[in-house]
């Protein structure tokens, strides 16, 4: 079965009393419940972490060399400055797809770079925590692909 690491940064616990005008009022455990389903009713297994340290995602990231078939990752501020992130990304070469609840363009300007979009296959930016579903639809064609491949 293929497998699917889910990963969310910083200050992304905090969802649901976080700045709900931008956020919106779903907790994390709420959005997980929904990826749970996704994965469930398309048979892919995935796990879900949440870290607010960049050097334990960096380490996920390591970890899941030939474990999983793709990532979906919302780096939350360290999107806009971690090049650590970036580099274990490009390193494992596992299809990535980052994701934003918020539309990070149409907010400051320091949002709209990302460090971590150009080695991804794809960025979902800006549809609330339905970005988070599309993410996961994304990664489960990139993920069943490579399964298929692999088998
Ligand atoms: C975010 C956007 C980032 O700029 C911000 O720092 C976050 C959340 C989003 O999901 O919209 O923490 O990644």
């Amino acid at each position: 079965m293929a497998k699917i690491l889910i990963i969310h940064g910083p200050n992304l616990n905090l969802l649901g009393i976080r700045e709900p005008e931008l956020y919106g009022r779903t907790t994390l455990e709420g959005i997980n419940e929904k990826l749970r389903k996704m994965a469930a009713d398309h048979q892919v297994d995935i796990e879900i972490m949440q870290s607010n340290h960049e050097g334990e995602i960096v380490d996920k990231i390591g970890q899941s060399y030939r474990k999983a078939d793709a990532i979906v990752i919302n780096p939350g501020a360290y999107t806009h400055t971690s090049i650590a992130i970036r580099d274990a990304v490009a390193a494992v070469g596992i299809p990535t797809i980052e994701v934003h609840l918020s539309n990070i363009y149409a907010r400051e300007e320091f949002r709209h770079h990302s460090f971590i979009a150009p080695v991804c296959a794809g960025q979902i930016s800006g549809f609330g925590a339905d970005s988070y579903l599309l993410g996961l639809r994304a990664a489960i064609d990139l993920a069943t692909r490579c399964f298929k491949e692999a088998s």
